[in-house]
């Protein structure tokens, strides 16, 4: 090429370069349709947002980072798949007992990643459930934000999730909990107190009480201690009928 058509060249690129970034960042923006307009802020002295999310999509691209590491998938599906399939089975099993739980519940994991814990909901016996990521895994876990479940109201009788700790929005991660949950429905949460989970988190909570200050339509069924993969409580809700 001569100077005069490099220099003609260079331009182009640059443009459809600018052309490519804006087919995808508008692509990206249709797949997350929660676009919050304030930064997140919390009035709950008991939960801390972390800082170092300029926007919503910086956000889920950090968690995109984690959820997509082959080395970690590679593990989650290998090395870790029975253990933590025993483990949330026990989880599961003592729910059961206690009728937080039945065979016939409708039953969703949040923020499931390869859904271990979907497949221990099947193996002790309630066989409608399903996970939601940002990743699917199917079939056991279908995308979906838990900031936006692809969901309508009230459809499930249980939801669980141990990944509180990686909502950038406390508040709507459990608003969704509430508005997909039928009236009478159970929510399990697993969350760390009082302790830094890990660096993909994006809030951390200092006291169960701004937990429950979050849930506006539920009663606390109870709050105990349990051993669950680095995360040290268990809190239960039951969503009111009315
Ligand atoms: C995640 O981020 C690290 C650097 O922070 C980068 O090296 C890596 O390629 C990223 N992985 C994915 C799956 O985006
Ligand atoms: C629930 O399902 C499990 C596993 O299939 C089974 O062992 C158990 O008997 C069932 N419980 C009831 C109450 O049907
Ligand atoms: C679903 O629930 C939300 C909040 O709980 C409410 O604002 C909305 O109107 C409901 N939608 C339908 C279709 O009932």
């Amino acid at each position: 090429m001569k100077v005069n058509q490099i220099k003609k060249f260079i331009p182009k690129c640059l443009l459809f370069s600018i052309f490519l970034s804006i087919i995808l960042l508008f692509l990206i923006s249709l797949k997350y349709n929660f676009k919050p307009e304030t930064p997140p802020q919390t009035e709950n002295k008991d939960i801390r947002i972390r800082p170092g999310y300029p926007s919503y999509d910086s956000y889920i691209q950090r968690q995109l980072n984690k959820t997509l590491n082959p080395k970690l998938r590679e593990i989650w599906t290998t090395r870790d798949w029975d253990r933590k399939i025993q483990v949330f089975s026990i989880f599961f099993d003592n729910l059961k007992r206690e009728n937080l739980l039945t065979n016939s519940s409708k039953a969703l994991c949040i923020g499931a990643r390869v859904g271990q814990e979907v497949e221990a909901l099947k193996r002790v016996g309630v066989t409608d459930s399903v996970g939601i990521d940002l990743v699917p895994y199917p079939p056991l876990v279908i995308e979906g934000d838990f900031h936006n479940q692809p969901f309508h109201n009230e459809t499930f009788d249980f939801e669980f999730s141990n990944v509180f700790d990686h909502a950038l929005y406390p508040d709507k991660f459990v608003a969704e909990i509430e508005r997909t949950l039928k009236a009478g429905g159970i929510c399990v949460l697993h969350v760390a107190v009082s302790r830094r989970a890990d660096k993909y988190s994006a809030n951390d909570l200092y006291n169960v009480r701004g937990l429950k200050a979050l849930f506006l339509r539920s009663d606390c069924v109870h709050v105990r201690k349990v051993d669950g993969f680095g995360l040290d409580t268990e809190v239960v809700f039951r969503k009111r009928n009315s």
